[in-house]
């Protein structure tokens, strides 16, 4: 009999090829409710997850005995809870590598967007409310040149850091540990926070959520940046806070801001709704054909590998 594998959301195609040796279920497009996740994980040996799903301790006894591996297909993995699978010997696999450029591009479409008003614009526009072009109509805030804060500088942060280069911009970085490579690469410079939120025209999140990131932006960093800032996140939303967050667009301490994730996905912050300087798109970060394929390639990958006894090719810890 093959082992009895759960995928909790339609994926694409590449990812269920990859786990044609195995009797698969895949539940539907919308997340399932909780109920029905624990009614379905019954007797699987792995779960194929996304980040809407919360794989708890919970989730992993219902499943029983049987289960050994949790593929998350994204590479940030807060939605699983790693200690339980590891008291379990339940192995946990995300995604990484595979999706940093097409983040990146997601981020710096945001970071141009947010400067140069184009939601704001396009909302004129379309509501038949543009009558003329006008000498001091839109005005954002020019993007090259400028200083560049990225606030984690791994695989991710690092490729928008590449993208600002091309627009001749100076990198700065916050990050727990230094990275000489990337600071010669980039010519970048390793800044304490404060220092950094101060200092940066544009700040990009690309922290991972933990409890040490819970709210890593909250009022009083926001109070830090400039009054022509704008503030990226593509990491995770709780990452900020969005209530202080919206309380600083609408009052003008920071220029504007791009999200494209939020604390209670999918709900926004009422008031962010009602802001003309945040542009909000649906967590869309990695959602190119190509990299989703990637990545329901990669996380089926790891399935497959760990019911075969074999290393999966990206486990977290
Ligand atoms: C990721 O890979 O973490 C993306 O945000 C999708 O969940």
């Amino acid at each position: 009999m093959p082992d009895r594998v759960l995928v909790t959301r339609e994926i694409p195609d590449a990812g269920l090829r990859a786990l044609e040796p195995f009797d698969v279920t895949v539940l539907h497009e919308r997340p399932p409710e909780r109920d029905e996740l624990l009614d379905a994980v019954r007797g699987v040996s792995g779960i194929l997850a996304t980040a809407t799903e919360r794989i708890d301790g919970e989730i992993m006894d219902a499943a029983g005995d049987h289960l050994r591996v949790v593929a998350n297909m994204a590479v940030g993995y807060d939605n699983v809870d790693v200690d339980a699978a590891r008291d379990r010997r339940i192995v946990v696999t995300n995604t990484p590598g595979v999706l940093d450029e097409t983040t990146a591009d997601v981020t710096f479409m945001l970071l141009l967007a947010a400067a140069r008003r184009l939601g704001e614009g396009e909302r004129l526009l379309r509501a038949g409310r543009w009558e003329w072009w006008g000498p001091k109509q839109l005005m954002g805030q020019d993007v090259w040149g400028k200083r560049l804060g990225i606030i984690g500088f791994g695989r991710i942060g690092q490729s928008v850091a590449r993208r600002g280069k091309g627009f001749g911009m100076e990198i700065l970085y916050h990050n727990r540990s230094r990275k000489p490579d990337a600071e010669q690469e980039l010519d970048a410079r390793r800044l304490d926070l404060d220092e950094l939120l101060e200092t940066a025209d544009f700040v990009s999140v690309h922290t991972p959520l933990t409890d040490e990131t819970r709210y890593l932006i909250g009022g009083p960093e926001l109070e830090k940046m400039k009054p022509e800032a704008v503030l990226v996140n593509t990491s995770r939303g709780p990452v900020v806070d969005e209530a202080a967050l919206a309380d600083a667009l609408e009052s003008g301490q920071i220029f504007a801001a791009g999200l494209d994730v939020y604390e209670a996905e999918p709900e926004v912050h009422p008031k962010l709704l009602d802001l003309e300087n945040v542009v909000l798109a649906p967590h869309i970060g990695s959602a190119s054909v190509e990299t989703r394929e990637r990545m329901a390639a990669l996380a089926a990958e790891n399935i497959a590998a760990v019911l075969s006894g074999e290393e999966p090719k990206t486990p977290v810890d």
